[in-house]
């Protein structure tokens, strides 16, 4: 039997996106981001999101297909991100998708947001994708995750307890009066600075109570206070010193629960992923810890539809049941749900 062919629709937030699979290789990723529209805003905007993936979803749909190169009747089985994110937003995917399954008589799952930023591992690689350890970094989750099987079995052993990573990125940005989104802007400048300049706090580093939990709100509070004392600090310092602390947490947390879990591989995924000093350093740090690093490509890091596409797939060669039709798009929802029944 040949590999099932799969397509994965993502509007959880700001990107209307469409990935094709077969099995494991990626056929096609395309997407369309409303992201400038919601710049001057300093921050996503519900309702314009939502408008921007009714407007945008069709021509997303058919330029994955010819990206693809097939057509809908191919299609084996549909995947939607079903939550979490914003509910206007993902009811326009999931809307679309239930229409989809219902016209072409093939089965839909509802997909889990998180677990799929993991599952884009399993693209164009054959190796075995658990047990791992995950840390998800992304806007509105920062988390580090036993995985124990992708699309069924994925423990959460700690997370933020305050912001996300990607907003604290976002946050200092904004401080720092550079663009949305803010951990791409940081990223760039951070280039230029010094990141031993200022030697900001790593947030819940020496607690027992929360060995892999994340706090970034004190952080955000030093550079706030740095920023008044030293008015005149060099922006490309304090961008590189606020991400070397958030650099060096992520990864000391994320390593020793590998080790203490007896874990040989550490995938790191989510839009936080991308950036190019967290890349380098999981690089030197995995490889000194002899612990295997899987990171998507930083495109496959930030939202996109392949990785629902990934997980999607991953649920049909298991023999996964599909999702119901008329299953319920959820806006906050965590990890004990990674396929919807
Ligand atoms: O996974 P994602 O695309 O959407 C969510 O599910 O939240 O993550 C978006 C977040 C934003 O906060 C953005 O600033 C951050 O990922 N991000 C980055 C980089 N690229 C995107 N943070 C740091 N460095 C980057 N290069
Ligand atoms: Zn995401």
């Amino acid at each position: 039997m040949t590999e099932p062919l799969v397509l994965g629709i993502e509007t959880s937030c700001d990107e209307t996106a469409i990935g094709i699979v077969r099995g494991r290789t990626l056929l096609a990723n395309v997407i369309s981001s409303s992201v400038e529209e919601h710049a001057r805003f300093g921050g996503v905007v519900p309702e314009i999101a939502s408008r921007a993936h009714l407007e945008a979803i069709h021509s997303v749909l058919n330029r994955a297909l010819a990206d693809a190169d097939v057509s809908l009747n191919d299609i084996d089985a549909f995947g939607v991100t079903a939550g979490p994110g914003l509910i206007g937003a993902l009811l326009v995917g999931v809307s679309s998708a239930s229409g989809l399954s219902l016209a072409l008589n093939k089965p839909l799952y509802g997909v889990n947001h998180l677990s799929a930023h993991l599952a884009v591992d399993a693209l164009n690689s054959d190796h075995q994708l658990s047990p791992a350890i995950g840390l998800l970094v992304s806007g509105g989750h920062s988390s580090i995750l036993k995985v124990s099987d992708f699309a069924s079995d994925v423990a959460v052993l700690g997370s933020t307890i305050d912001d996300a990573a990607g907003e604290a990125f976002d946050k200092i940005a904004r401080i720092l009066k550079l663009e949305f989104p803010g951990g791409p802007a940081i990223d760039r400048v951070a280039k230029e600075g010094d990141a031993s300049a200022i030697d900001f706090p790593r947030g819940l580093t020496n607690d027992s109570d929360h060995l892999y939990d994340f706090s970034f709100s004190g952080l955000k509070t030093a550079v706030s206070r740095y920023l008044q004392k030293v008015p005149d600090a060099k922006v490309a310092d304090v961008a590189a010193s606020f991400q070397e602390a958030v650099v060096d947490v992520l990864l000391g947390k994320a390593i020793a629960a590998a080790k203490a879990n007896g874990m040989e591989a550490l995938i790191m995924a989510g839009g936080v992923a991308a950036n190019s000093r967290l890349r380098q350093v999981a690089a030197e740090r995995c490889q000194a810890a002899k612990i295997h690093l899987r990171t998507p490509p930083a495109a496959l890091c930030t939202d996109n539809g392949a990785m629902v596409a990934a997980l999607t797939s991953l649920a049909v060669s298991r023999g996964l049941p599909a999702s119901s039709l008329g299953l319920e798009a959820q806006s906050s929802t965590g990890l004990e749900q990674v396929i919807w029944r």
